[in-house]
This record gives structure tokens, C-alpha cells and sequence, in this order.
């Protein structure tokens, strides 16, 4: 098995070096595609780096959006995504021709929507926003213009909560990790490590942020770790996060926060599970399947992207 992995891994390195191929992955893959990524990241921090990456070929080691906004940026580049199934629950809660119908009952409003969407929902967005920069984004908006934030409700009811907006209209979707997790069981991990803080993503329930000492995206949550003085700490995000914590800092501990039904094994999000070293070797080695989109739909995402981008 080991042998096995190794031997990807090494088909892996050859086919990048051979294609002047790299590898962007998101931190909930698997601890073993996180090890062939040339650069590893949150959402916001891999739109980033989509955008000036010096290859041929992007290969997406993370789910269809995270792909579709590499290509939104790179249209010049081959952009490859080792499963295709690999899509998101949050940004399937949001249908482009719902969310178009639904956009039409409130003229006047400007779009926030979280990258979490497909390109169709984002050529329908003014400014995209990531969990890391959501604040700053709807900060940017004037506070008297009314906002539709889409497609995640708890970030959006999160983000209403800190800026005091009630001019915010949210669309319902949500994640069916980040909704899973449940509020009893991190309450008893907190009193079994009373000296613990508790690291919360923002697309969590409020009841869930509410006991948080720390609220912010997987970038965010990672940072904060770092920095403080705790050295435990209960993670109620998705558990790939936990191979990048140990490895920055070996000397702290984490603890992944348990779902409501501790057999599912909802902390870990399926569709970021489908990326493996073997999806991988064949994608590289077929240079497929690559995300192609209409050109009128990629421009029309990409202004909300760009828009994004520029919010300092
Ligand atoms: P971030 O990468 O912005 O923390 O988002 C988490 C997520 O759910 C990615 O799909
Ligand atoms: Fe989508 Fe949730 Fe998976 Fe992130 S963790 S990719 S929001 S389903």
C-alpha cells in the first residue's frame, strides 16, 4: 500500500514536471494529495494563486467551484479536475435559474455571493466573497444599499450579526458538513478539556458560533492556533484541516468536533475525499476531464471574482 502511494506519488512529480502541470489543493483533501500540491489553501488564497500561476496546466485537487474559479481566472490555462462528481452540497443549494428568479424579487439589491457557487450563479453576482474576506466585502458595500448574500445562511446570518445590517436579504443553503456538527457533544469536549478553545467556521449553525472563542475560515482557524497561547484545541470544522494543524505545530493538540451522529462521518466532506492519488495520475496522464464554460458566463463570473480580489 505504502509502495504503492509512493509509486503515484513519484508518476505524480514526473507527469508535472513533463507537463508543466501544478497542483492547487484546498486543505480538506486527504493528507496524501495534500503532499503532492504545489500549493496548498484556503478558498480566497487558491482563487489568488489561481490567477498568477505560471503553468500550462492547473490540476484542482479540491471540489467543481473551487476548479470552475481557477479557470474563471486562467482561461488560458488547462485547468483539470480529477473527479468531476467531486461537487459541494452549499453551492448545489443554489440553482442559477432559482437564484436568477429569485434576484428578480428584489430589484435595487446588489449580489454578495460566496465563491462556494457555480460560475452560473457567479455571472449573476457583483461581488463574490470567501469565508476569510466576507466581512470586508460587505464592509465595502455603502451600509444604506441593500444586499443579497447567497448561497450560505449562516455566513450570511454570521456576517449581518458583526456589521448590524438589516438590510440583508440571505438565500437558504447551507454545507452539510458545517451543519452536521453538533452543539451538545462539543459542550462535552469542552468540559472533558476545560483549558481547550473551541476554533468554529463560520458556515457552522449560530448556536455552534456562539460557544466559539474563535470564529473564522480554515485559514483563519489555522492562523489563530498558531498564535495562541492554548495548547489544545476542539476544531469544528472539516477534519482534513487537522493534518495541516499537526504539522505546523506538533506540539499543540487538536481535536476534531464530532457530528450529531457520530457514525456518518459528516466532519469529513465527501466530495473533497473523492480527489485521490490515483484520480490524479489518470487526470495528468489524459489531461481530463478539463473544465470548459461558455465565454460570455466566464466573463461575467470573472467581474465578480476580480471584484473580490480587489477588496483589500
Ligand atoms: P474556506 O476555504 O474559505 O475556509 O471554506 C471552506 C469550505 O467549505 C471550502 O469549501
Ligand atoms: Fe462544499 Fe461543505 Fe464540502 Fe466545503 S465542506 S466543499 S462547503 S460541501
Amino acid at each position: 500500500m505504502v509502495d504503492n502511494s509512493q509509486s503515484l506519488v513519484k508518476r505524480i512529480e514526473e507527469l508535472k514536471r513533463e507537463k508543466n502541470a501544478v497542483i492547487l489543493a484546498h486543505y480538506y483533501t486527504t493528507p496524501e494529495v495534500q503532499g503532492v500540491a504545489d500549493f496548498l489553501g484556503d478558498s480566497l488564497a487558491l482563487s489568488v494563486k489561481a490567477k498568477d500561476v505560471d503553468a500550462d496546466i492547473i490540476l484542482f485537487a479540491g471540489v467543481h467551484f473551487m476548479a470552475e474559479t481557477a479557470k474563471v481566472l486562467s482561461p488560458d490555462k488547462k485547468v483539470l479536475i480529477p473527479n468531476p462528481e467531486a461537487g459541494c452540497s452549499l453551492a448545489e443549494s443554489c440553482d442559477a435559474a432559482e437564484f436568477a428568479a429569485f434576484k428578480a424579487k428584489y430589484p435595487g439589491h446588489m449580489v454578495v455571493s460566496y465563491v462556494n457557487t457555480t460560475v452560473g450563479v457567479k455571472a449573476l453576482t457583483d461581488i463574490c466573497c470567501t469565508s476569510s474576506n466576507a466581512l470586508q466585502v460587505v464592509e465595502s458595500i455603502p451600509a444604506e444599499q441593500p444586499i443579497i448574500f447567497a448561497p450560505d445562511r449562516n455566513l450570511g446570518s454570521y456576517i449581518q450579526k458583526l456589521t448590524g445590517r438589516d438590510n440583508m436579504v440571505l438565500w437558504d443553503g447551507a454545507c452539510h458538513v458545517h451543519e452536521e456538527f453538533s452543539l451538545e457533544k462539543i459542550l462535552e469536549l469542552r468540559a472533558a478539556h476545560p483549558q481547550a478553545k473551541i476554533v468554529v467556521h463560520p458556515e457552522c449553525k449560530a448556536v455552534v458560533a456562539a460557544v466559539a472563542d474563535y470564529v473564522g475560515s480554515t485559514a483563519g482557524i489555522l492562523e489563530y492556533c498558531g498564535r495562541s497561547e492554548a495548547q489544545e484545541f476542539i476544531v469544528v470544522t472539516e477534519a482534513g484541516i487537522l493534518a495541516e494543524m499537526r504539522k505546523r505545530y506538533p506540539q499543540k493538540s487538536f481535536i476534531p468536533a464530532p457530528p450529531v451522529d457520530s457514525t456518518c462521518g459528516c466532519n469529513e466532506c465527501r466530495y473533497m475525499k473523492m480527489v485521490t492519488l490515483e484520480s490524479i495520475v489518470r487526470c495528468l496522464e489524459s489531461e481530463s476531464p478539463e473544465i470548459v464554460m461558455e465565454e460570455s458566463v466566464r466573463r461575467a463570473a470573472e467581474r465578480s471574482i476580480i471584484n473580490m480580489v480587489a477588496v483589500k
